[in-house]
């Protein structure tokens, strides 16, 4: 169960620099409207992300996507997409070690590689190196337009042709994931893969890409990797339980969350970081900063996302975090690691001249230095929330997740911008595909 603690981000507690309990107060009034509008949409379903907790008949078709990827000794899957259609879906792998320093290799079944960010070098490095027999790729784009996506998806046919493989057997090493095509509208990425025969599975239409964490968009990938999707939506319903009961803002937790936001941000914080002590939720982060500044850096608004790892940021961020402007709202998730890990042997302990760490485990430490960071920020009169989840599992996970999305939606209610759409995001890429066309970079 995610619980959150936020007194400690207020100025009452931690003095000049923390949150003004009245601009908190006031918040908390101002989310009211946002919170009556997010329980509207849970009670007239108008807002499918709401309804995902509770529905199932997706997972089975998920599920058999993923076996058919990890058939015929299946050893590499590349998931091929960015932005919204990478980053949930790596969130999630990372709960089974993926881009953990040295633990993915000892993964079982196929390796997943998510290459979300398109870097010729890389790109052409991996298909040089890869099995390409045994290699699947998984291409995911809710528009099925994006250049990336559909750069990379050709540059793998084409690997797949020079490395021998037939025309009719290429659409076996692909699975796609996107919107139904639109009535004579060209669907690119259908118009590329359909052809060699490629399954697709329907990317949810109302539920954008940096929300699609909980679809089949974030679900396939975790899927592959073994991961259990129902317990991943079992948890984001207990985060929407408190909307379908129509709970007040207090009781809510997202909509707390988002008042502690719209407070900072009113008082000149204008930097949120995000530091959890975890390996396995440092790409949590990277997710959540594209949620956090897609959604709201709108209308001249919005604060910067930071994606923070404890404890090793302490050794690289912490001065300027302590002692640098106090214009940074901080959001530290604790997990229960107390006890967790190897155990410090009491004669090496006393080698090192730290007697009182005999017997404890590397777990007691990092719990001890994430409670001594919450600790020191409010100390430095740093406004600090805290999260806390006793284990990293699905459900955490899920309900975190939704906890995000909930809280950034209520976010931007409160704001009066739009969290769901991305207009200054399309004017780069009309261009950059103007620029490809006339040879101009
Ligand atoms: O969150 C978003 O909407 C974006 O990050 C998109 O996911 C990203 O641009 C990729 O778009 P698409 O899934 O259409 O390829």
């Amino acid at each position: 169960m995610l619980q959150q603690s936020f007194e400690l981000a207020l100025e009452s507690k931690v003095g000049k620099g923390g949150i003004p309990d009245a601009a908190f107060e006031k918040a908390l009034v101002d989310l009211k409207p946002a919170l009556a509008k997010l329980q509207g949409q849970a009670k007239d379903g108008s807002l499918p992300l709401l309804k995902l907790p509770s529905d199932t008949a997706d997972l089975a078709p998920v599920k058999a996507a993923a076996e058919r990827l990890k058939t015929r000794g299946a050893t590499d899957i590349l998931v091929l997409g960015t932005g919204g259609s990478s980053l949930g879906g790596q969130t999630l792998a990372q709960l089974t070690g993926y881009g953990i320093a040295g633990l993915s290799q000892f993964a079982h079944g196929p390796h997943v590689h998510f290459i979300d960010n398109l870097d010729p070098a890389t790109y052409a490095a991996l298909l040089a190196k890869l099995p390409l027999k045994t290699t699947k790729f998984i291409a995911i784009s809710k528009s099925g337009g994006t250049g990336e996506t559909l750069l990379q998806s050709i540059a793998a046919i084409e690997a797949l042709r020079a490395a021998g493989c037939p025309e009719t057997a290429i659409g076996e090493h692909f699975q796609g994931l996107s919107e139904p095509a639109k009535p004579g509208k060209l669907h690119p990425l259908r118009a590329l893969l359909e052809p060699f025969g490629t399954p697709f599975l329907e990317h949810h239409t109302d539920v954008g890409g940096r929300y699609s964490v909980l679809t089949n968009c974030g679900l396939l990938p975790a899927a592959v990797l073994g991961l259990n999707i129902e317990a991943l939506r079992a948890g984001a319903a207990r985060a929407v339980a408190p909307l379908f009961a129509g709970k007040d803002v207090r009781e809510t937790p997202s909509a707390v969350g988002a008042a502690l936001h719209l407070a900072a941000m009113r008082s000149g914080k204008n930097i949120a970081v995000l530091m959890p002590y975890a390996d396995k939720l440092a790409l949590l982060t990277r997710w959540w900063m594209q949620l956090w500044a897609e959604s709201l850096g709108k209308d001249g608004q919005g604060t910067q996302p930071v994606g923070a790892l404890g404890p090793v940021d302490q050794h690289s961020q912490q001065q300027l975090y302590l002692a640098g402007p106090k214009d940074k709202f901080f959001t530290v998730v604790t997990t229960g690691v107390k006890g967790e890990g190897p155990k410090i042997d009491a004669s090496l302990a006393q080698t090192i001249g730290q007697g009182d760490f005999a017997g404890k485990t590397i777990g007691d430490m990092v719990a001890a230095q994430g409670v001594a960071m919450i600790d020191t920020f409010a100390k430095n009169g740093c406004a600090v929330r805290r999260f806390h989840v006793d284990a990293i599992d699905e459900t955490t996970h899920g309900e975190m997740l939704m906890h995000f999305m909930l809280e950034t939606i209520l976010t931007g209610y409160a704001m009066g911008v739009d969290p769901f759409d991305q207009p200054a995001v399309e004017e780069a890429k009309i261009l950059a595909k103007r620029y490809l066309a006339e040879g101009r970079a």
